[in-house]
């Protein structure tokens, strides 16, 4: 034979490095000894083959792409990053499959002190062969008692276990703490259990078992334990490699590669599953016959072709076919068999490292074989030692192939030239066969020469990487758990709402008659909603929302609008009335000349968005301000009058000011333009109100008690006398003593876009300092007050896939002419009123998991506000997001199904048939 690196030989024809070739030939050994040995030999440019195959597969794997199917099935884990090092606490850990036929149960410290280690407590169990081939059931049922067993013996406190699961088999997770067995391996093949969630299944058992209370946190496959629980070097470790019954690997990949992930940033740790590679082409010419009387006897025929060859499961069994195949050629044993040698299994992988090991006695290897009912002669010893030698030289070479492949699979991924890369071993193979490793290292330098590779075994045969991973799923479990219980005060429930919905309604009421009530139900004196015959043009003023607005209106068989907007600087809003009213007067005259409209009178309408007592439909009183506005020497006077004097101060005598309106009234009306039926107007923008038509029979303070008026309910105040005091959370106490008018407004500032991003940031400070975000660092920007505006609630929102109606079902938008105050939004509560509150309490959170787009948008939206974060955080804020929106949006539905109702009651009518025109910019630009 070749001997290492012969020169003038091609490379494909290059044998590679046989130690076994050291060893003395036994005198007798004849061409059948040789041919037989022949057939373990793989040459480099086989392995190469091997290698660019699997690599191939790999990718193919990777990209998703399904037909053919490939080779190796590249399964994400939930594991996105490796250790910290600072991870603490005791963690129990249950092993099963990756020691063939046992189970191992440990109790794992980690004190989070780098290099302070704690030796794991741990107890192994013997699986029964029927257990292994019984009924899933039976399996994990003999996992929770082997658990009670364990725990039973453990002198600690068995208080609040963390159990992590190291299952070694192929599945699908869909969580840290959800996995789905695609298939069984190795020795196994329980009943009932392909298709299933191992997790869910091992929980059902102890449960059943019921001795402990274990709450079963993360599952892993043993790759990733073994790499997760290496310890800290100066290179990171991003491979896990197992040879210990079966062989597989785990590395960090990019996980833009990983089509299935959808997620563009950070790495993701993925299961190769190698076991499974197949590829005819590269395996074929290596297969002996050997490996196919080897697979035709498995329990899983034609599957994990590699793994067979490699596998500590396979290794003995390998080593006995060659054997009893010489003994049959009575090459061996004078010609001599015994029934242990022809019968499956008998020959197991402890055997075959003992004897191959050079170190060996011929006594020893002659004792096994002895064990074994065989009467070896000298030289036979030496041949056994032959063949196990070329069995496992034969596994370490192809194993190092794959390594190999995986090696340069990150060097692709990371657009590398070359690699410094440790990679953690475990696994008994690896653990007890030296001479093992040291041909996969070497050959592994052979096949990746650019990469500069360190080998690392692992601690505690991989438990302790389990534990950091359930360290780490546990703290997420935790910190989900603090998200759920800050967000529970937001969550209404059906009761609530009613509650609210009546206590509304009784403010109505109050308020109507004049009596004390913190809703002021303001007569607006518009008797009627327009009949669609109005005709002229006008000029408009909107004041009080996120704009000021100046607008000319041409109402003729249509609605033409022009309009510009203008700043009102907080100085202005919170200087003196009279510096905000000349502020006004002077847009008026600016859009006036850029309209070529100087000179002319036309009726001007304001649109006024604060609470005013109005006496007539060109008179109102200003009770108080709302939203941000403070301007001084305002409040009680009237804001015509006050819009009057600076029109006279400024001698634009043209100006002729014919209304003033609230811009709940404007909205209907412009609605009722439109549609007949349209009989309230809703404002869910900067700040939030409602009014409606009232019978004038049931209002105070108007004379005459037949037809209907218009109705300002100014309903964002309501609450202000406490009633609303059971469903405030301390974070709307928040919002509220920060604000320019605490104690007013509560209920608006429960709604409104104004205050909706303050709570939500209030939220987002209270979950840092609980440690649940940004991993507890305060960051200055977040301490900010207005930071996070309210539309990025609905840009974060929005990230998500629209699945469910908006909350008022069958509300619609169509505009006429560009703005407002033509919008016109009709919300069809048409069904029965009932029916319009079940569709607010269907509203629930829409996000599936794997939606990874959204979370990636949600995670730059907040990076652009400079929040740096991490998936888990983007969620979480997605989350608070959501559950401030549903309220803010429930609470509103609540507040119309009052009006509804009252209005219905008003009339005597079983049903109701109305329109709602709606308004603001919350309402428009929130997508749910
Ligand atoms: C088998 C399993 C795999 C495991 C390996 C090592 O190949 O399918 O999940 O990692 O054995 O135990
Ligand atoms: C505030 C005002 C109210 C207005 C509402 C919507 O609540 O007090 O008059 O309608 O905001 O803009």
């Amino acid at each position: 034979m070749d001997s290492i690196g012969s020169a003038g030989l091609r490379q494909g024809e290059e044998a590679l490095s046989h130690p076994e070739e050291g060893l003395p030939r036994p005198s007798d050994s004849s061409e059948l000894v040789q041919e037989c040995l022949q057939q373990f030999k793989v040459t480099r440019a086989q392995l190469q083959q091997i290698q660019a195959s699997l690599l191939g597969s790999m990718e193919q794997a990777l990209r998703g792409q399904a037909s053919p199917a490939p080779a190796v099935r590249m399964l994400p884990t939930y594991v996105g990053s490796t250790p910290h090092g600072t991870e603490q606490g005791d963690f129990v850990v249950l092993e099963l499959g990756a020691t063939g036929a046992s189970l191992r149960v440990l109790w794992v410290t980690l004190t989070g002190i780098e290099g302070h280690r704690v030796e794991p407590r741990s107890q192994e169990f013997v699986i029964p062969q029927a257990v292994m081939l019984g009924a899933g059931q039976q399996l994990f049922d003999f996992a929770a008692h082997c658990l009670s067993e364990f725990l039973d013996a453990q002198p600690m406190s068995k208080q609040g276990l963390q159990l992590g699961f190291s299952f070694s088999f192929p599945c699908h997770q869909t969580g840290l703490d959800r996995s789905t067995l695609i298939s069984w391996t190795k020795g196994f093949r329980c009943s009932g259990v392909e298709g299933q969630d191992v997790v869910q299944l091992l929980r059902d058992a102890i449960q059943r078992h019921g001795a402990y209370n274990i709450d079963v946190v993360a599952v892993v496959n043993d790759t990733v334990g073994t790499m997760m629980g290496c310890e800290l070097g100066a290179r990171p470790c991003e491979v896990g490699l197992v040879v210990d019954t079966g062989t597989n690997a785990c590395y960090m990949e990019e996980a833009r590669h990983v089509a299935v992930l959808d997620e563009d940033r950070g790495r993701v740790c993925v299961s190769v599953e190698w076991g499974s590679f197949s590829d005819a082409g590269a395996l074929g010419p290596v297969l002996t016959t050997f490996d196919h009387t080897l697979d035709h006897e498995s329990l899983n025929p034609g599957a994990q072709r590699f793994e067979k060859m490699i596998g500590g499961l396979y290794l003995g069994e390998l080593v006995r076919l060659v054997l009893a195949h010489l003994a049959r050629r009575g090459v061996l044993f004078g010609g001599g068999t015994s029934p242990a040698l022809l019968s499956r299994g008998s020959i197991l992988l402890e055997h075959v490292a003992e004897m191959e090991d050079p170190s060996a006695g011929a006594a020893r290897v002659h004792a096994i074989l002895q064990d074994l009912g065989l009467s070896p002669g000298a030289s036979d010893v030496e041949l056994v030692q032959h063949v196990c030698a070329a069995v496992c030289t034969r596994a370490a070479q192809l194993c190092a192939a794959a390594l190999a492949a995986v090696l340069s699979r990150l060097q692709h991924g990371r657009e590398q030239q070359t690699l410094q890369v440790a990679v953690a071993t475990g696994g008994r193979v690896c653990e007890r066969h030296p001479r093992f490793c040291s041909i996969l290292q070497g050959t592994v330098m052979l096949l990746a020469p650019e990469c500069d590779v360190s080998f690392i075994p692992s601690v505690d045969g991989g438990g302790r990487g389990v534990a950091m991973v359930t360290a780490v799923a546990a703290r997420l479990a935790a910190h989900r758990r603090l998200l759920e219980e800050t967000l529970a005060p937001f969550r209404l429930n059906h009761d609530q709402l009613a509650a609210v919905q009546a206590q509304m309604r009784k403010a109505m009421v109050k308020g109507l008659r004049g009596e004390a009530s913190s809703l002021r139900m303001l007569p607006t004196f518009v008797r009627a909603t327009p009949d669609g015959s109005e005709r002229g043009d006008f000029l408009a003023l909107d004041l009080g929302g996120t704009n000021f607005r100046v607008l000319l209106v041409r109402v003729t068989t249509g609605v033409q609008i022009t309009s510009q907007i203008y700043s009102i600087p907080e100085s202005v809003a919170q200087g003196s009335g009279k510096q905000l009213f000349d502020h006004i007067v002077d847009c008026i005259m600016d859009f006036q000349q850029k309209q070529g409209l100087s000179g002319q009178s036309l009726p001007l309408g304001f649109t006024f968005s604060f609470p005013c007592r109005q006496l007539g439909l060109d008179q109102g009183i200003l009770l108080n301000w709302t939203k941000g506005f403070n301007a001084s020497d305002c409040e009680g006077q009237d804001v015509v009058n006050l819009l009057r004097e600076a029109i006279t101060r400024r001698q634009a005598v043209e100006l002729n000011v014919v209304a003033i309106v609230n811009d709940t009234v404007g909205t209907m009306m412009s609605c009722g333009y439109e549609d007949p039926r349209c009989e309230i107007g809703l404002i869910v923008g900067t700040g939030t109100n409602a009014c409606y038509m009232e019978e004038l029979r049931n209002v105070a303070g108007v004379p005459g008690d037949s037809g209907r008026m218009c109705i300002n309910m100014e309903w964002g105040a309501f609450g202000d006398d406490g009633s609303l005091a059971m469903l405030s959370t301390c974070f709307d106490a928040s919002v509220d003593q920060a604000s320019i008018n605490p104690g007013k407004q509560r209920f608006e500032k429960m709604i409104s876009g104004m205050y909706l991003g303050e709570i939500v940031r209030h939220i987002l400070l209270h979950l840092t300092s609980l440690g649940v975000l940004f991993r507890g660092q305060q960051t200055q920007r977040l301490q900010t007050r207005d930071i996070f505006k309210t539309k990025f609630l609905s840009e974060i929102e929005r990230c998500l896939r629209p699945t469910l109606p908006p909350p008022l079902q069958g509300a619609f938008l169509s505009t006429v002419g560009d703005c407002w105050p033509w919008v016109v939004a009709r919300s069809a509560l048409e069904d029965e009123v009932g029916e319009a509150m079940t569709h607010l309490f269907a509203l629930s959170s829409s996000l599936a998991p794997s939606d990874s787009l959204a979370l990636r948008q949600v995670r730059a939206i907040l990076e652009d506000l400079g929040l740096p974060l991490t998936s888990d955080d983007a969620l979480m804020v997605l989350e608070v997001c959501q559950a401030v929106s549903q309220r803010a949006a429930q609470l509103c539905g609540a507040g119309v199904a009052a009006v509804v109702e009252k209005i219905r009651e008003n009339r005597g009518l079983e049903k109701l048939a109305v329109s709602v025109g709606v308004d603001g910019t919350l309402y428009k630009l929130h997508p749910q």
